[in-house]
């Protein structure tokens, strides 16, 4: 069978791993998946159906009808997706309904792609652990907070930097200290710390990491 080469990018909210990951799929011409993507439209499918995102069986309905050729991109990017996706994704049952997608698409990329990366929380640990390469991205809560708010001030937001490292803060609690996959590094994978790099010096750094491992 065809073999195909796994990146498994993992780290907090805002680290810059979803910029990471991109970037590695475009220069190795892999598939790429931003799984928090999946659970913001998860929550933000239960705040459509009139729901709150804690409520369980709202948000088991929406991770079961989740069309991911249907996401709204817009929508899901405001500071209220990111906390609904954070609540959802302490749920067992929505974790489970999302697995599948996820394995699937990292071990059969669209468009026959020879590889794929996918990025999120428990990427390296639960959702592919053969991954062939796993990376934790992390950062300060600071400097992460200070990304975020730079955001969604483009975007329009008037939230204060105050607020965002709260959010950032409480989010972290909540996607580590949950029982279900919570986030952490898997036993083997490379930590890259991107407070102090530039987006250009923790990309060169991870082609690094994956070159060696290609060789
Ligand atoms: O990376 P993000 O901010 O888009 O993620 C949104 C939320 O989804 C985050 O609070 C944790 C959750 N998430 C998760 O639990 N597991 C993943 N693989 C990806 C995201």
């Amino acid at each position: 069978m065809r073999r195909v080469f796994v990146v498994a990018i993992d780290g907090p909210a805002a680290s810059g791993k979803g910029t990471l990951a991109r970037k590695l799929a475009a220069h190795y011409g892999f598939a790429y998946l931003d799984t928090g993507s999946l659970y913001r439209a998860v929550g933000v499918g239960a705040i459509a159906m009139g729901k709150s995102p804690a409520d369980e069986a709202a948000a088991l309905e929406a991770a079961l009808s989740l069309d991911v050729s249907r996401i709204d991109e817009k929508a899901i990017r405001t500071r209220e997706a990111g906390e609904a996706a954070s609540l959802v994704a302490v749920m067992p049952a929505v974790r489970a309904a999302i697995l599948r997608f996820q394995r699937d698409f990292a071990t059969k990329p669209p468009g026959g792609k020879p590889g794929s990366v996918l990025d999120g929380r428990d990427i390296g640990t639960v959702v592919c652990p053969d991954a062939d390469v796993k990376i934790f991205v992390t950062a300060s809560p600071e400097i992460r907070a200070h990304r975020r708010w730079l955001e969604l001030k483009g975007s329009g937001s008037t939230v204060s930097e105050t607020q965002v490292l709260e959010d950032t803060r409480e989010r972290d609690r909540r996607d580590s200290e949950r029982a279900a996959s919570p986030m952490k590094p898997a036993h083997d994978a490379h930590l890259l710390d991107t407070t102090d790099l530039s987006i250009e010096a923790a990309f060169g750094e991870a082609v690094r990491i994956i070159d060696k491992s290609m060789s």
